[in-house]
């Protein structure tokens, strides 16, 4: 500390706070419940699987010595929102920083995809982070502090073939973490977006594996490779920390300079 301002390193502290992660159990949301964890908040993983939220809360209790709970709902119906929201409050208690994860990826031209498809992705990827957030916005508002962390996507500014529901939903996400900003900066709540280009996750699958489509995403990425689930710890804490105070209806990207092009 100097002069009474505080020390880089503490503005990343997160002793003493509650981080809920949707879709926490694998992947970039399992990477980012680890990093918080690891910061120092207490943390709560959701999934449709009640195994599988039990499971991925075992093993990162035991991994980090975090207090880590949890708990089922599907964020795409406002039922499974309710059932999440009502878990984590009974199980868990009020949550400093959310991280709306939740999403899946339905790839295909337009015209093979059908309305089930397009409804699947835009209620998970758009309607859940509405629903969640909406539900505990105001409640961190009450409480003068909160971070919104949205994962969207840099398909939220670029195009691919294939992506017509994913690319739409994520670009509604960046508009619908700006309104948030707007509608709480002045409770001290931030809302904040991660704009990830590719990661070898389950949702990827489909692309690591076929050596074609691999190749063509390398020679998209400036840096020569896919990113590191890592790679996005740093960020997440950051956004959920002090340290970003004054940032708020931001998007950061996180990708490879994929959209620096
Ligand atoms: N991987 C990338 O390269 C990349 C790039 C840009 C953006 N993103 C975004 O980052 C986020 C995480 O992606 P990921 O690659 O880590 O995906 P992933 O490995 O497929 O994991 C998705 C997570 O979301 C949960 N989930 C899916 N649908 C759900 C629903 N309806 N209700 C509740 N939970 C649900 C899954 O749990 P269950 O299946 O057990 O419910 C799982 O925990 C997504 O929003 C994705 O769009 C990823």
């Amino acid at each position: 500390m100097a002069d009474g301002r505080p020390h880089a390193i503490d503005l990343f502290r997160l002793q003493g706070r509650t981080a809920l992660v949707t879709g926490g159990t694998r992947g970039l949301g399992l990477i980012m419940a680890e990093a918080l964890a690891e910061a120092g908040a207490a943390v709560c993983v959701s999934s449709r699987s009640a195994d599988a939220a039990q499971r991925a809360a075992a093993d990162l209790a035991a991994t980090t010595g975090a207090r880590v709970v949890g708990v089922t709902g599907d964020v795409s119906t406002s039922a499974g929102v309710d059932q999440l929201l009502a878990q984590t409050a009974a199980d868990f208690g009020p949550v400093d920083i959310l991280v709306n994860n939740a999403g899946v990826n339905i790839r295909g031209h337009a015209d093979a995809l059908s309305e089930q498809d397009w409804d699947t992705v835009i209620d998970t990827n758009l309607k859940g982070p509405f629903l969640v957030a909406r539900a505990l916005g105001p409640q961190m508002c009450a409480r003068g502090w909160g971070r919104v962390i949205m994962l969207s996507s840099m398909l939220a500014s670029i195009a691919l073939p294939g992506r017509a529901p994913y690319a739409s939903s994520k670009a509604g996400v960046t508009a619908l973490t700006r309104v948030l900003a707007l509608e709480w900066a002045a409770a001290g709540v931030t809302v904040n977006a991660i704009c990830p280009g590719p990661f070898g996750t389950e949702m990827n699958r489909p692309l690591m594996t076929d050596p074609e489509k691999y190749q063509a995403f390398l020679q998209k990425l400036p840096v020569g490779r896919w990113g590191d689930l890592h790679e996005i710890k740093g960020v997440v804490v950051f956004l959920a920390s002090e340290a970003s105070s004054f940032m708020t209806g931001a998007s950061l990207v996180l990708d490879g300079g994929w959209t620096a092009q």
